[in-house]
């Protein structure tokens, strides 16, 4: 089953900063986030995914997000709470989602990683955070592998001083 990803780096393809969003907050990128994860046909839900240290990251504190499945990849294996389940790889966490609405992987850089060369990825929802927030997380830069997709959703914002672009991308 194919996914996307959600993700939003800065100009150095920065993602996070001491297990943390590195940039004030972003109203409008979090309604995006949200709105793309959760959507889903009536009676349906989607499924995201991310790595053991973004579910214990400031922003998710061990909480599965409200309406979605959330699924943690662990290789150590992580406690299990309810509207969560664990899995070993990434293969595996998109097994264990398969029959969601959708499927999102969400972070952090080593699942994006593993998931930019993934067969089955199909678009990158991506936000283009403008400055350099001096990241200690990144991902590669993403315009070496994928295009823009003009979709109806794109387009600049600006929150908390912080000007950033919503794109949809697919690979080249
Ligand atoms: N800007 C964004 O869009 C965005 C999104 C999400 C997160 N973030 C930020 O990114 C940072 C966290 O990212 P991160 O790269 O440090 O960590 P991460 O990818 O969230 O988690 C890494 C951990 O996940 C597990 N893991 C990852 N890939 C795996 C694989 N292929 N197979 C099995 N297990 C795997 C391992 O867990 P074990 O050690 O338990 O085995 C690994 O130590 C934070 O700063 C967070 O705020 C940013």
């Amino acid at each position: 089953m194919s996914f996307d990803v959600v993700v939003a780096a800065d100009s150095d393809w920065g993602i996070g900063k001491h297990n943390a969003l590195p940039w004030p907050r972003l109203k409008g990128d979090l309604q995006h986030f949200k709105r793309v994860t959760t959507d889903a046909p009536l009676g349906k839900r989607n499924a995201i995914v991310m790595g053991r240290r973004t579910w214990e990251s400031k922003e998710v504190a061990g909480k599965p997000l409200p309406n979605r499945l959330n699924v943690v990849v662990t290789r150590r294996g992580v406690q299990g709470v309810d509207g969560m389940v664990s899995a070993s790889s990434l293969d595996a966490a998109l097994e264990a989602a398969k029959g969601s609405a959708g499927i999102f992987v969400v972070g952090g850089a080593d699942l994006f990683r593993a998931s930019f060369m993934h067969p089955e990825l199909r678009w990158v929802y991506l936000t283009r955070v403008e400055g350099d927030f001096a990241c200690d997380t990144q991902i590669p830069n993403l315009d070496q592998m994928f295009e823009r997709e003009p979709w109806a959703g794109e387009g600049t914002f600006e929150d908390n001083g912080v000007a950033y672009r919503i794109e949809k991308m697919q690979r080249r």
